[in-house]
């Protein structure tokens, strides 16, 4: 099928090292795994993230039903000198929840611990760190979803009665002993709610999705993080790229980075709409924020399925890719943007994918069906 234009990727590959880019004024090849346009922590994000998360709710930008309701928990706790009820956080990669936790920690005036689900293997670790709590502490536990059964097991009641049970010996000697933990708040965070157990998902009285933000509440974030960093940029410098970080702070941040990089060295050293484009254009992030992996998906839909109906795993082995990246990573946004949709028969690419990717609209594909408008509902 022709294109009826071009959507502005091409097909090279490039990197973001600036060392290269100073010395020649091009941009260098791509490592592979190094996305830019990844929700998720990235080699060169360093701890950039660390030091541009806010502490406060009030710093704290977007979100604003999540932080409305975290606000009037985190009161009553107060007020009560009880320990807050256990939080889940759940929602895409790169939008915040390991700054929130941070942050309720913070509101609260106790220290925070944080940790992993497959960082926590056996129920020592995990009784390590609970015994290890002070009282009313919070204790952040990413990717909650990927503990082990043999932890979880030892979790619950440390949930609900603030006890760990520990077997001491083996066979029928075997006995178990309680030992009490001080009262703590466990926030847990997750891309994946579905693939929580029942049982722990039940044990948490405060569940809020995070959702992707805007580009008005992201321009902010990027001026807020500009100024931070000492970096002069101009607000529709930093428009234009928040348009194009598809909704997540993580993402935002890091190619305020490199963007910085162009202005600069190619530049006048102030981030404005113009090296914004033309800087992203380089990295191959296109006016909307999709990248190549974006592109190719929507392009095998397109042209491999007709713009579908076609099942994710079909689609993650004809480009290449795993099933949970796409799901995960490209799929939030694709859908957010009105071009994917998901549907009981397979994904389908809409119009506006056709349209974004320079492709006529076929006749009688299923993507026809799928106009902007029947996706928000209107
Ligand atoms: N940096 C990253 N996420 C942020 C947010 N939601 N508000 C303010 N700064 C941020």
């Amino acid at each position: 099928m022709e294109r009826v234009q071009d959507s502005g990727i091409s097909t090279d590959t490039y990197d973001r090292r600036t060392e290269y880019m100073i010395q020649t004024g091009n941009p260098v090849f791509e490592e592979e795994n190094e996305r830019l346009a990844s929700p998720e922590i990235i080699a060169q994000d360093g701890d950039l993230e660390v030091s541009l998360r806010p502490k406060t709710l009030n710093d704290y930008i977007g979100q604003d039903q999540v932080k409305q309701n975290l606000a009037v928990y985190i009161e009553a706790a107060r007020r009560r000198s009880e320990p807050l009820d256990h939080v889940l956080l759940y929602g895409p990669p790169g939008l915040g929840k390991t700054t929130l936790s941070g942050i309720i920690a913070h509101e609260l005036g106790v220290n925070l611990r944080i940790t992993s689900g497959p960082a926590i293997e056996k129920p020592g670790d995990l009784a390590a760190l609970l015994t290890n709590l002070g009282r009313g502490d919070v204790l952040f536990v990413d990717e909650i979803h990927r503990l082990s059964r043999a932890v979880e097991e030892i979790l619950y009641p440390a949930l609900e009665d603030r006890a760990l049970d520990i077997m001491i010996g083996k066979g029928p000697s075997a006995r178990s002993i309680r030992v009490d933990l001080q009262p703590f708040t466990l926030v847990g965070a997750t891309t994946r709610a579905g693939q929580l157990s029942a049982p722990l998902r039940d044990r948490f009285g405060i569940v809020q999705r995070l959702e992707l933000y805007t580009p008005e509440q992201l321009c902010d974030i990027i001026r807020r993080s500009a100024m931070l960093l000492d970096i002069p940029c101009e607000t529709d410098g930093a428009m234009e790229l928040a348009r194009r970080s598809r909704g997540t702070p993580r993402i935002a941040n890091r190619l305020l980075r490199r963007v910085r990089d162009f202005a600069d060295v190619l530049g006048t050293g102030v981030i404005d709409a113009k090296t914004t484009r033309e800087a992203l254009e380089r990295l191959e992030i296109d006016e909307l924020g999709l990248d190549k992996l974006d592109h190719r998906l929507l392009d095998m839909m397109i042209r491999g399925y007709h713009g579908g109906p076609v099942g994710l795993e079909t689609l993650a082995s004809a480009i290449g890719e795993e099933a949970v990246t796409l799901e995960d990573v490209c799929e939030p946004y694709l859908m957010q943007l009105g071009m994917l949709a998901r549907t009981p028969r397979g994904r389908v690419a809409t119009q506006l994918a056709y349209q974004h990717l320079g492709y006529p609209l076929e006749a009688g594909t299923a993507g026809q069906q799928y106009s902007l408008t029947d996706m928000l509902g209107g």
